[in-house]
């Protein structure tokens, strides 16, 4: 009896589990906001590079790439939405000590030519909302 009951939990577990996945991603969805730990539909790329975001550049620039406030600098840029082959070329830049940068030079200096891939891939592909400024302010720099 007890065994059956084990099974059929498990059975539960399995069928409910794709289902609260689905709706933690559409209430995100709604919300327009980035979770740290959903990611069913992400291609393999996008996993990576959100894996790679998450460890080594939310910090400054925020999982969803909307700076955040760690780091030594207050100017830190906002990465969301911005060309992937721009991305691309700045860490390549970084990397290679083109530009030089006391925090970036180092970090891109700890990505390999595919994790530069995987995470312009990532900041590249989050979608953002354009408001005419005449119709919607938005909220002042600080
Ligand atoms: C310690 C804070 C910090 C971390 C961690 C960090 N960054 Fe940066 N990032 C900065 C700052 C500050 C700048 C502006 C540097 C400058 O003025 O050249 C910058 C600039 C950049 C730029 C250039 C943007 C532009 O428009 O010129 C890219 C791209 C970038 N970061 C990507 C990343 C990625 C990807 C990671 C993780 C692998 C990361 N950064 C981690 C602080 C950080």
């Amino acid at each position: 009896m007890k065994e059956y009951f084990f099974i059929f939990s498990i059975f539960l577990f399995l069928i409910f589990q794709p289902v609260s996945v689905n709706a933690d991603t559409k209430k995100q969805a709604e919300k327009g906001s980035v979770g740290a730990s959903v990611s069913a539909n992400l291609t393999e790329q996008l996993r990576k590079g959100k894996e790679k975001v998450q460890v080594l550049c939310s910090a400054c620039h925020g999982l969803d790439g909307v700076a955040a406030s760690g780091g030594n600098s207050v100017i830190v840029p906002n990465l969301t939405a911005q060309h992937k082959d721009y991305l691309i070329a700045k860490l390549k830049d970084y990397k290679s000590g083109k530009i030089n940068h006391p925090q970036m030079t180092l970090i891109a200096q700890m990505l390999t030519d595919e994790e530069i891939e995987y995470v312009s891939e990532w900041y590249s592909r989050i979608k953002i909302q354009i408001f005419d400024p005449n119709l919607v302010l938005s909220k002042p720099s600080e």
